[in-house]
């Protein structure tokens, strides 16, 4: 028999059973795939000057929905968020030189779009409690060559866009609103993805809601919504009979969705209403149950925010457990069981999140387009050392960890378990210290 009660060193674990998969597909969307591949036009778009320039019934029909739904003026359907992000910064008219004012702390696309542009992306540190951009560095930031800000709504919560639209105003900035992560999430009773001049939205398979790939940026501004719908379509091709004057960044690329796509898309919004209640019930039982846990806290939520629980993220104080929280998670992990059809990912239970964005080799080689240092060449005072951003690396070393162990499909049996396996290790913990590890 195991001396010890924790998994981790031989004793017999909370669970063995693995955990339900999140999966959103079902009868309705079987039903739109096969309505178009029946009607025989997977794609009706033209990159030519047409009517087809804009998609075919599919497809405009997601973006009027889309568009009422988070209640802005346009909405344009892409290929993935970062397709978005491109033609948000494209359409904003940001080019080489420029700076763009970006988040350190995100899926790496949030940071890198501005490169796209030959612009050159400057990191802002988050705010330690939200995970998101903090205003005041924010400001700090701004130079004369400033042109954009990408804001990341990280996990779930909205950015603190009533700081942050301030001082964009006073400098005259555009904002591009990275809402991958925070459908239906919402800030002073507006929807996140509308707080800022542009919001951009991911459809890819591991958000709330999916089409296997997908991306939407919305906004009340009409001539930045066609200077998208340009961007993702061939510009060049249709500027001309278009009569566009305005050819700052007409290079056009094909960021078209698919009929297919745009027909599941359709299916998935309907959905998320009911699959939000779901994840958030869930992220409340996990709170209350880990608020027995005196070393682990949930960051925070913002006055007049909803949150959308992308991940659901926690502060952990190694201090108070006496153990640093690697040690802490691989316990807690060794306590539970893989997702479904998703075992050789592991216990998903991250420690930090993915790692800060200018430590990638890229920023730290400054090596992005071409081999001659473009456009970091053109930088005047921008760095990308270790150490830029104290908060987001202190967070992702040492305090934060996520879980997306919350989600729709997690019944409460799966979260007590969840729970159960923290509050067992936690008060085994003197065994952890006692490993030294
Ligand atoms: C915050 C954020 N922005 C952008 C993206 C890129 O999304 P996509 O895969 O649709 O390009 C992601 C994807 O994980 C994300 O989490």
């Amino acid at each position: 028999m195991s001396k010890s009660e924790l998994a981790l060193f031989g004793g017999k674990p909370v669970r063995t059973e693995p955990f339900p998969r999140y999966n959103t597909m079902g009868d309705e969307e079987r039903e739109a795939v096969l309505r178009v591949i029946d009607s025989g036009d997977l794609s009706k778009f033209m990159g030519a000057w047409t009517e087809g320039f804009y998609g075919g019934p599919e497809v405009r029909a997601l973006e009027a929905e889309w568009a009422a739904d988070v209640g802005s003026a346009r909405a344009v359907s892409v290929n993935s968020a970062s397709s978005a992000l491109v033609v948000a910064l494209g359409a904003a008219g940001v080019g080489p030189g420029d700076e763009v004012i970006v988040a350190p702390y995100s899926m790496c696309i949030s940071a890198t779009a501005p490169l796209f542009w030959g612009a050159v992306p400057v990191f802002c540190d988050v705010e330690p409690d939200t995970f998101c951009m903090d205003p005041a560095v924010l400001e700090s930031l701004i130079t004369p060559r400033t042109r954009a800000v990408v804001v990341v709504d990280l996990f779930g919560q909205p950015a603190d866009f009533g700081r942050i639209m301030d001082i964009a105003a006073r400098h005259g900035l555009v904002v591009v609103e990275d809402a991958a992560q925070a459908p239906l999430a919402h800030l002073g009773g507006r929807r996140a993805g509308t707080l800022g001049h542009i919001g951009v939205f991911s459809l890819n398979c591991h958000k709330h809601i999916h089409s296997g790939e997908g991306g939407i940026a919305v906004t009340d501004d009409t001539a930045l919504a066609e200077r998208m719908c340009m961007i993702r379509n061939h510009a060049e091709a249709a500027a001309g009979p278009r009569g566009e004057t305005d050819l700052c960044n007409m290079v056009g690329h094909n960021m078209r969705m698919t009929e297919l796509e745009a027909s599941v898309a359709r299916c998935q919004l309907r959905k998320l209403p009911g699959l939000m209640e779901a994840r958030r019930d869930n992220c409340r039982r996990t709170m209350d149950g880990l608020s027995t846990v005196p070393a682990i806290t949930f960051g925070g939520l913002r006055e007049g925010a909803t949150h959308s629980f992308y991940l659901l993220p926690f502060l952990f104080d190694e201090a108070a457990a006496g153990v640093a929280r690697e040690t802490f998670l691989d316990a807690v992990r060794a306590e539970l069981a893989p997702t479904r059809g998703r075992e050789k990912e592991g216990v998903k239970i991250y420690g930090g999140y993915v790692q800060p964005i200018y430590w990638l080799p890229l920023f730290q080689r400054r090596v992005a387009l071409g081999r001659d240092g473009f456009p970091f060449n053109l930088a005047v005072n921008v760095s990308y050392e270790r150490g830029l951003c104290p908060v987001v690396e202190r967070l992702h070393l040492r305090e934060l960890f996520c879980t997306d162990l919350m989600h729709a499909a997690m019944a409460e049996s799966d979260i007590d378990d969840v729970v159960a396996a923290f509050c067992k290790v936690w008060e085994h913990r003197s065994e952890l210290a006692a490993t030294g590890e």
